[in-house]
């Protein structure tokens, strides 16, 4: 018996895949077909897939051509699946040429012309695209406009900030404005990265218009205000999410799995560390983070891995806060000790000090270790006692998880779904917690 392979994503199977698959299978007398998994076309930069991969499969199998169906999870696997499945021939879109040459070592290779005029991309691309505009003034606007160009199915249309050379200077997109009526009126979503003191009213305004948000954390500066949002987005019918890119990046997430997994036990310290050093031209710090004090502008992120490891429902918090001598509300530096039952996590952060960014989990049973900086790593270790159980992990990470946190703002959008990678009580918990020392109310030493 003749047997044949071929590979693909195969993502909203059209035309030109059902004559690909029918040609590859009279190229013998039995066809197996490879389907990448998610992972795999994560690691290789294929982002905007639409179909899960178990869609993928069931699409592929109900073409009725495939003999056989297999995933394709690592890169190399082809070689090892000709010769577990002893094919003779490998047959692959024209696309391709020349790249699989070294294939013919173990089988014969194939490359069969492409179906003109379709692709699983342009199908992708001719879905209507979500105009976003985005709000704010912060770096990570322009970030957001950067990545959402690797993410099909949106674009940004417009900005508006309080500040209009930063606006000028550093953006080319059709709607420049300080207005943010004008702004929502035009778009179909919105990006809020505006001081945390003015989110809520951008955020209101922007719901109570039919459009959706993707806010950078904390949403608001009180859990009852993110709250009163999350219920009005309901009732509007529109996604409300929370903007932390950490929780979007692979290796985070898988880290996360790991240790509800049992890996090293149970969960008995958090210990995260946040900062960086921000300055305009001029040397002020304060400049362009008004308002962004190191509780909000890194507490979210802190807080994130404390939260989804050991829940919202801390027994004791206390917080110590440095400020700064220009600005009442302006802490340099703020560490967060929470005591829950049988745990503890600290969370330190800093927006204008240095420090080493680690996460460190530790368990019953051995360790999680997270090297600085631990909000966009592409890598983890576990640690035991006995050295010899250690395992390291390596994930792909792209835009530092931004370009991933877009791609499920616009997927939530499509599904009318909101896909909470962030629970909402943790973004709530967020918002309350470090709003204590934004306001001020807190009893902390000055
Ligand atoms: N293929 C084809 N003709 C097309 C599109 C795809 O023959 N018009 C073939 C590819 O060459 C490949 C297989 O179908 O051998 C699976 O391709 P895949 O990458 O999944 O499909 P594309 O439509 O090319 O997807 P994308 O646009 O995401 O690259």
């Amino acid at each position: 018996m003749k047997k044949v392979i071929t590979y693909g994503t195969f993502d909203l199977l059209h035309y030109g895949h059902i004559r690909l698959l029918e040609r590859a299978k009279r190229l013998g007398d039995y066809l197996i077909v490879g389907v990448t998994s998610d992972d795999f076309d994560r690691s290789r930069g294929k982002i905007n897939v639409h179909q899960s991969m178990t869609d993928r499969v069931k699409a592929v199998r109900e073409t009725g051509l495939a003999d056989e169906v297999i995933v394709e999870e690592y890169e190399g696997q082809k070689i090892d699946d000709i010769r577990k499945y002893g094919i003779d021939v490998f047959a692959i879109g024209l696309d391709w040429e020349g790249k699989f040459d070294y294939l013919g070592a173990y089988c014969k290779v194939v490359y069969l012309p492409r179906t003109e005029g379709v692709s699983s991309s342009e199908i992708r691309r001719e879905k209507r695209k979500v105009r976003i505009g985005v709000v704010g003034e912060t770096p990570v606007v322009k970030k957001i406009v950067n990545e959402s160009r690797y993410v099909d199915g949106c674009e940004i249309t417009g900005i508006c900030s309080e500040d209009g050379e930063f606006m000028e200077k550093e953006f080319d997109l059709p709607l420049k404005t300080e207005n943010f009526s004008e702004l929502i009126e035009k778009v179909d979503a919105v990006y809020v990265a505006s001081r945390p003191g003015m989110h809520y009213a951008h955020i209101k305004q922007a719901l109570e218009n039919g459009k959706h948000v993707l806010c950078e954390s904390p949403i608001t500066l009180s859990a009852s205000e993110c709250r009163e949002l999350f219920d009005l987005a309901d009732k509007k019918g529109c996604i409300l999410m929370d903007a932390i890119k950490t929780a979007y990046s692979t290796a985070y997430s898988r880290m996360l799995l790991i240790v509800k997994s049992g890996s090293i036990g149970k969960v008995v310290s958090v210990n995260a560390v946040c900062t960086s050093l921000r300055k305009n031209e001029n040397g002020d710090k304060l400049f362009y983070f008004k308002n962004w004090n190191s509780m909000s502008a890194w507490g979210p992120t802190g807080l994130l891995p404390v939260f989804q490891l050991l829940g919202v429902d801390y027994k004791n918090k206390k917080v110590f806060s440095l400020f700064d001598d220009r600005a009442e509300d302006y802490d340099i530096y703020s560490k967060i000790d929470l005591e829950y039952d049988g745990a503890v996590a600290t969370v330190q952060v800093g927006n204008g000090v240095k420090a080493e960014g680690e996460l460190v989990i530790a368990g019953t049973d051995g360790y999680i270790y997270v090297p600085a900086p631990w909000w966009k790593t592409d890598y983890f270790e576990v640690r035991f006692e006995n050295g010899e159980k250690n395992r390291r992990y390596f994930y792909q990470l792209d835009g530092e998880g931004l370009r991933y946190e877009i791609v499920s703002f616009i997927k939530s959008i499509e599904s009318k779904e909101s896909i909470d990678v962030i629970d909402r009580r943790i973004s709530e918990k967020i918002c309350e917690t470090v709003a204590v020392t934004n306001r001020k109310s807190s009893k902390t030493p000055r």
